[in-house]
C-alpha cells in the first residue's frame, strides 16, 4: 500500500539521486511547517551538506524568531544561521502603503539577503551551493498554473505570491521540492513521521510577507507592528486555552489604519481598531469563517482592550473565501 513511510523513503532516495556526494544545498526556513519539513527530509538524506538560514525581516510575530530558532535546534537538530534583516527591510518599507508594492519590496529584499547568504555558504565550504530546497506544496503548484486552454486574459495574478518559486531562476539553483505532490495534511503526517514535534506541526500557516499583510497600509505607522504583535499573542493564546487551535486553519489579528472613538475608564479615547480573523479550510484556496461562541469573542475583546495600549475596538471578520481572501491584503 501507499503510506507516508513510502513517500518519505522515496523522496529521500530522489534527493540522494539528484544531489551528488560533493554538492551543497541551501534552504531558507520561513519558520513554517512546509520549509521545516522539507529541510528535515533533505537533512536526513544528505546531512550537513544542507545549509539553512532563517531571516528575521522585522515582520515576525511576538517572540517568533527566538521560538523557531529554539525549535530548529532542540527538536529538528538542523544547523540554522539566523540573519537579522529587520532594520534594512523596515527602512525600505517606510511610507509604502500599497499591498502589492509591499510584497514586491519584501520579496526583492529577501532575494538580496539570500544572495548574501549563498555567498557566505560558498566562502565557508569552498563550494558553490548548487541546489535550493523549497517547501512547495501541490496546491501552490496548481494555483499558479492556469488549466490548459484557459483564457490567459482571465488567469491574472490575484496576489503576487500565487506564483510559485519564491526565489527567481536567475539565482541559478536547481530546485529540490520534496513536498511538491503533497497537500498540507500530508506534509503534517510526513513531519510527524520524522519526529517533528506535534506543536510545531500543527502551527497555522503564516504568509511570507508576515505582518506586512496584516498591518493595512504603512507597516511603520503608529506603533502598528508592536500593537498587532500584542493583540495577536492574546488572541492566539486564548484560542489555545479554549482548545480550539487545531480546529482552525488559520487565525490572526489585523491592524487597521483607522481610529474610532471609545470610552475607557472615564476617559474618551481615540484609538485604533483591530480585526480578528479565524477560518477553517483544507488547503487555503477556499475557506469558511470560524463560528466562535460569542462568550469567547467577548472575553478576547475585553482582554485586548484592557491590555493593549492604543486599541479601543475589536471587530470579528465574518467573511468566507470567496468573496474575501484569507489575508486582508
Ligand atoms: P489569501 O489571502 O490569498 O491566502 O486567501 C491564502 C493563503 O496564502 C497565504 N498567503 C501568503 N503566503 N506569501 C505567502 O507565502 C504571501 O504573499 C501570501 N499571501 C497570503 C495566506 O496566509 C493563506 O494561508
Amino acid at each position: 500500500g501507499w503510506t507516508m513511510q513510502n513517500v518519505l523513503d522515496e523522496q529521500i532516495a530522489i534527493v540522494n539521486q539528484k544531489v551528488g556526494p560533493d554538492d551543497h544545498v541551501i534552504c531558507a526556513l520561513s519558520g513554517g511547517v512546509d520549509s521545516a519539513v522539507a529541510a528535515t527530509l533533505v537533512h536526513k538524506a544528505i546531512g550537513d551538506r544542507l545549509h539553512c538560514c532563517f531571516v528575521d525581516n522585522g515582520l515576525l510575530r511576538y517572540k517568533e524568531g527566538e521560538r523557531v530558532m529554539k525549535m530548529f535546534k532542540d527538536h529538528l537538530h538542523l544547523p540554522v544561521t539566523k540573519i537579522d534583516d529587520s532594520a534594512r527591510l523596515l527602512a525600505k518599507l517606510k511610507g509604502v502603503a500599497d499591498p502589492e508594492k509591499k510584497r514586491k519590496t519584501i520579496g526583492a529584499q529577501f532575494i538580496e539577503v539570500f544572495k548574501e547568504y549563498k555567498d557566505d555558504v560558498e566562502k565557508k565550504t569552498g563550494v558553490r551551493p548548487k541546489f535550493l530546497v523549497q517547501g512547495t506544496l501541490y496546491p501552490d503548484v496548481i494555483e499558479s498554473c492556469p488549466p490548459p486552454g484557459s483564457d490567459q486574459k482571465h488567469s491574472h495574478t490575484i496576489k503576487s505570491h500565487h506564483n510559485v518559486g519564491g526565489l527567481p531562476k536567475e539565482l541559478g539553483f536547481e530546485l529540490v521540492e520534496p513536498l511538491r505532490m503533497l497537500f498540507k495534511d500530508e506534509v503534517r503526517k510526513l513531519g510527524l513521521l520524522m519526529d517533528v514535534p506535534q506543536a510545531f506541526i500543527s502551527r497555522h500557516p503564516f504568509p511570507g510577507p508576515g505582518l506586512a499583510v496584516r498591518v493595512l497600509g504603512d507597516v511603520c505607522a503608529d506603533g502598528a507592528l508592536d500593537t498587532i504583535r500584542a493583540v495577536d499573542e492574546i488572541y492566539i493564546n486564548a484560542i489555545k486555552d479554549a482548545g480550539l487551535y487545531d480546529k482552525i486553519w488559520q487565525a490572526f489579528a489585523v491592524f487597521l489604519p483607522i481610529k474610532s472613538v471609545g470610552v475607557q475608564g472615564d476617559q474618551r479615547t481615540h484609538s485604533h481598531v483591530v480585526g480578528l480573523r479565524a477560518i477553517t479550510s483544507s488547503d487555503g484556496m477556499t475557506a469558511d469563517w470560524y463560528q466562535f461562541e460569542p462568550k469567547f469573542l467577548q472575553e478576547v475583546s475585553a482582554k485586548i482592550c484592557n491590555e493593549v495600549k492604543n486599541v479601543n475596538r475589536v471587530v470579528y471578520d465574518i467573511t468566507s473565501k470567496p468573496p474575501s481572501t484569507v489575508e486582508w491584503e
